[in-house]
């Protein structure tokens, strides 16, 4: 099956970059959020994006960006997404919040639709559970941001089918996106692991033992990494990083995932990394 119409679920950091990666690959999309605000912000971002990321990665077409975005349907009423084939959801890493959602989805979408769940640590199997299908759910891991990445983290949850996995990898297909299966625990194995890294360089931020260009040179120069541990969780952002660790800690009950009260108090002073303009750097 070839997708054509994609339904979104919160227009966010990843929501707007998936819309503006399913344009470029030819597809739309109904981008669903609960503020009108922020679906003017997306649609700015994502027309910016259309703009200037072929000037970064030449892989991606030159699109008109006015035509577009007349591909994406953006909408507050969730209800609109019942025409949509596939569904991408990508609200924050808060349990409460997915499970009311996922209820929402499951009454709203045609019985055979799949839900993809862009989750960085919520169990893909606890996710399918409020489900009326949890075998058309499945983790699918973009990395940040979408349009700039070629593979793909998927999370096969316990009772994920081979044909819900053989859609998932039609779509990516489609996005030209390479596909890294592995098996559903809490973070998987990118955010298992990159995680501790993360809290851990705000650890030693905390303690003063480097200041933050210091911990990422030491990554880049020395590790030969692309970004650093901090600039990584800027661009991430640190709600997001805090809220993934909250999940990490309860889910293995293990003391490593403890968030690092830096990272929190930061948090609560808004500095969230580039979506607010300031966090680990200014930008
Ligand atoms: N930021 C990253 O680099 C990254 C990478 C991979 C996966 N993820 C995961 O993707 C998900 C989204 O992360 P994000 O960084 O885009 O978060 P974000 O906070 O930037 O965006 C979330 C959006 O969801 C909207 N929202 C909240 N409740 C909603 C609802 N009921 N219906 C529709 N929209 C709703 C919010 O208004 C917000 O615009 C999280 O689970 C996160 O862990 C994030």
């Amino acid at each position: 099956m070839e997708y054509k119409k994609i339904g979104i679920v919160g227009a966010g950091t990843m929501g707007r970059g998936i819309a503006a990666d399913l344009l470029f690959h030819g597809m739309s999309c109904i981008l669903v959020d609960i503020s009108n605000d922020v679906l003017e912000r997306a649609k700015a971002e994502i027309i910016r994006i259309i703009r200037f990321a072929p000037l970064a990665n030449a892989s991606l077409p030159k699109l008109n960006a006015e035509d577009a975005i007349s591909r994406i349907k953006f909408t507050t009423n969730i209800e609109e997404i019942s025409d949509a084939e596939f569904i991408i959801e990508n609200i924050p890493e808060k349990w409460d919040m997915k499970e009311t959602v996922y209820r929402e989805l499951s009454k709203v979408c045609k019985s055979e639709v799949n839900f993809a769940v862009n989750t960085s640590c919520i169990s893909v199997t606890k996710v399918a559970s409020v489900t009326d299908r949890p075998d058309k759910v499945i983790g699918i891991h973009f990395m940040n941001p979408s349009y700039l990445k070629n593979c793909v983290e998927v999370i096969r949850g316990y009772h994920t089918s081979e044909e819900c996995i053989d859609n998932v990898k039609a779509l990516l297909g489609q996005l030209n996106k390479d596909v890294v299966l592995v098996n559903d625990y809490p973070g998987f194995v990118t955010n298992r692991i990159s995680h501790l890294f993360m809290n851990e360089a705000a650890f030693v931020v905390q303690d003063g033992v480097a200041k933050p260009a210091e911990v990422d040179e030491i990554f880049k120069k020395c590790y030969g990494h692309k970004m650093g541990p901090l600039e990584t969780a800027d661009l991430i952002g640190l709600d997001t990083v805090a809220n993934s660790l909250d999940i990490l800690y309860e889910s293995y009950q293990d003391p490593k995932f403890r968030c690092c009260p830096l990272l929190r108090k930061m948090v609560d002073a808004n500095l969230l990394g580039r979506k607010t303009g300031k966090g680990f750097y200014q930008y």
